[in-house]
């Protein structure tokens, strides 16, 4: 497994494995092996089964996305990026309200790494699960799209690889803040077949893609799938039409 840059990203499909433990996990990547161009390891798992599960994973040959939203003072954050970096993830994130030195020092933690494993860093921005009036209560006045701007320009400007945005913020990022070579990974993708569920500011996989998404992050329409394989081709197909490559 080649080491990940904003170049190099292969398949741009990216599954969650929102599932409770270790063998509902390990059924579900073998499920779906050689379709995913990465597993995203989240809260829930990691908070059952930690990090030997990430490991074993890694050892499968499969890339891992460990979503664990670091937020703490800078010397935690650091320690917490080697330690991410050394159980051989690919990608992992911050939140960007953490600041500019608390994601400087994630960036210098990894790139002490040796380069065949350093992982890509992604800055949350702001949760979608927020909008203007849940920011008013936390003292942010200004509306979701301009925090995300401006938390996706600080996280440039502090060395990450990229951030995770919904597929309504794509546009906004790619305008203002970089037209490319900063990676955006994008939840909230829907394909028209598939139920929405809790998520509300949906695009397609092949709007995602054309609004300019490196990578979709996609868990439920596929998890949920009578037929996984069939759901995961399926999507795969939808963002090739609209110019996805295809190869793993
Ligand atoms: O099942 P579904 O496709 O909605 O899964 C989307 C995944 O992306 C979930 O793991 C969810 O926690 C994550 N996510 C999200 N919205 C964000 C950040 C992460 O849906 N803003």
């Amino acid at each position: 497994m080649s080491v990940i840059t904003p170049d190099n990203i292969g398949s741009k499909l990216v599954i969650a494995l929102d599932v409770p433990d270790r063998a509902a996990a390990l059924e579900a990547v073998d499920d779906l092996s050689g379709l995913a161009g990465m597993f995203k390891i989240g809260s829930q798992l990691f908070a059952a089964e930690g990090p030997g599960l990430v490991r074993e994973i890694v050892a499968r040959g499969e890339r891992v996305f460990l979503d664990l939203k670091f937020h703490d003072i800078p010397n935690t954050v650091a320690a917490a990026a080697q330690s991410a970096s050394r159980l051989g993830v690919s990608i992992f994130n911050v939140h960007a309200a953490g600041g500019a030195e608390m994601m400087k020092a994630a960036v210098d933690a990894v790139s002490r790494q040796d380069s065949e494993r350093r992982p890509l860093i992604l800055g949350v921005t702001v949760l979608t699960s927020m909008n203007s009036s849940s920011l008013a209560e936390i003292g942010i006045s200004d509306d979701a799209a301009s925090q995300v701007v401006r938390l996706a320009a600080l996280a440039r400007a502090s060395g990450l690889d990229g951030v995770v945005a919904s597929p309504l913020e794509i546009e906004l990022v790619r305008k203002r803040v970089a037209a490319e070579k900063f990676v955006i990974l994008t939840p909230g993708v829907r394909p028209a077949w598939s139920e929405s569920g809790d998520q509300k500011r949906t695009a397609t996989p092949a709007e995602a893609i054309r609004l300019g998404a490196d990578l979709l992050v996609i868990g439920r329409p596929i998890l949920g799938a009578p037929r996984r394989r069939d759901a995961a081709e399926r999507i795969l197909e939808e963002m090739e039409s609209a110019g996805a490559k295809a190869n793993v």
